[in-house]
């Protein structure tokens, strides 16, 4: 059981970089942001360091979260990255640190969780999980180290809402956080189901489709580039959709409704 208790909803980073990262990991701080999500591939764990010393909120109100490249899952080279993405926040330790893709041509995961594990106890994060990890992955995972992940953080949104993958997370205890929770702004946004929705509760469709995230009890990390859009986000989730709201939602699943068909079979990250 994980030892560290998630926000209903963090602030993603991917793409921020340099001054205009750090302002909005300070502005989403501002907002009541307690968890912001980076990795080492995004170049940006300097600046999420930056805001987060800046001294906003206090250091242990906030979850500093990473993630760990395919390239560096050999079991020695994954600590040497932990370490570095220590390092390159300029804190003493991370929240949360997460394998971002398993790479299972490559089949380094198992030794990658090790090192994550032993990472742990040497204080470096405090708490440790996955991401785009498949149910035969983590099956692996805990018959090998015996130590089942924190989190699994999976691509989900309404046409890609993953329920199997949810299902076994909750299973096994295991959070499931959403990433590309908002489709990176795709058709979702003109879909009337949604749009429909969002006229009733007079908000806008992100916030309907951040609103399905926390009712299935999934945590969505939406990236956005403005405060503004930070705190309507944040917003809602004083939005309860109701049931038959719900089942409209879940009519805009498709079979494959990957936003770029990365399917974790078979991506292998860099
Ligand atoms: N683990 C993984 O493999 C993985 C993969 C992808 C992403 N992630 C994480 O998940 C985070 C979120 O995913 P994402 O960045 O791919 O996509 P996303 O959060 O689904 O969508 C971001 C897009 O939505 C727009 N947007 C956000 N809020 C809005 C609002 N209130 N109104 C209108 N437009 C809005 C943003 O525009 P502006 O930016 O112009 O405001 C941006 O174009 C990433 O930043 C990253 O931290 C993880």
């Amino acid at each position: 059981m994980s030892t560290l208790t998630l926000p209903a909803i963090g602030f993603g980073t991917g793409s921020l970089h340099g001054g205009e990262a750090a302002r909005l990991v300070e502005s989403a701080l501002h907002a009541g942001y307690r968890l912001i999500d980076s990795a080492f591939n995004y170049e940006n764990e300097g600046a999420v360091g930056a805001a987060v010393r800046s001294g906003v909120v206090p250091r242990e109100d906030v979850i500093v979260t990473s993630k760990l490249p395919g390239r560096h899952h050999a079991h020695d080279q994954a600590l040497a990255c932990i370490e570095e993405s220590v390092y390159r926040t300029g804190l003493d330790h991370l929240d949360l640190y997460l394998i971002h893709w398993p790479n299972p041509a490559r089949d380094q995961y198992v030794e990658a969780w090790q090192a994550l594990i032993e990472a742990r106890s040497r204080g470096l994060v405090r708490e440790i999980g996955v991401s785009n990890f498949l149910p035969e992955h983590i099956d692996r995972l805990v018959t090998e180290t015996g130590v089942t992940p924190a989190v699994n953080q999976i691509e989900l949104h309404p046409y890609f809402p993953q329920a199997e993958q949810r299902a076994y997370d909750t299973a096994h205890g295991i959070v499931t956080q959403a990433w590309s929770p908002l489709g990176r702004a795709n058709s979702l946004f003109t879909e009337p189901v949604l749009t429909e929705i969002a006229a009733a509760h007079g908000v806008g469709v992100p916030a309907v489709i951040l609103a399905w995230h926390a009712r299935l009890g999934v945590l969505p990390i939406p990236k956005a580039s403005s405060p503004d859009r930070q705190r309507q986000n944040l917003a809602a989730l004083e939005v309860t959709l109701t049931d038959a709201e719900m089942d409209a939602v879940a009519t805009l699943a498709r079979p494959d409704g990957r936003n770029k068909g990365q399917d974790p079979a078979v991506v292998e990250q860099l």
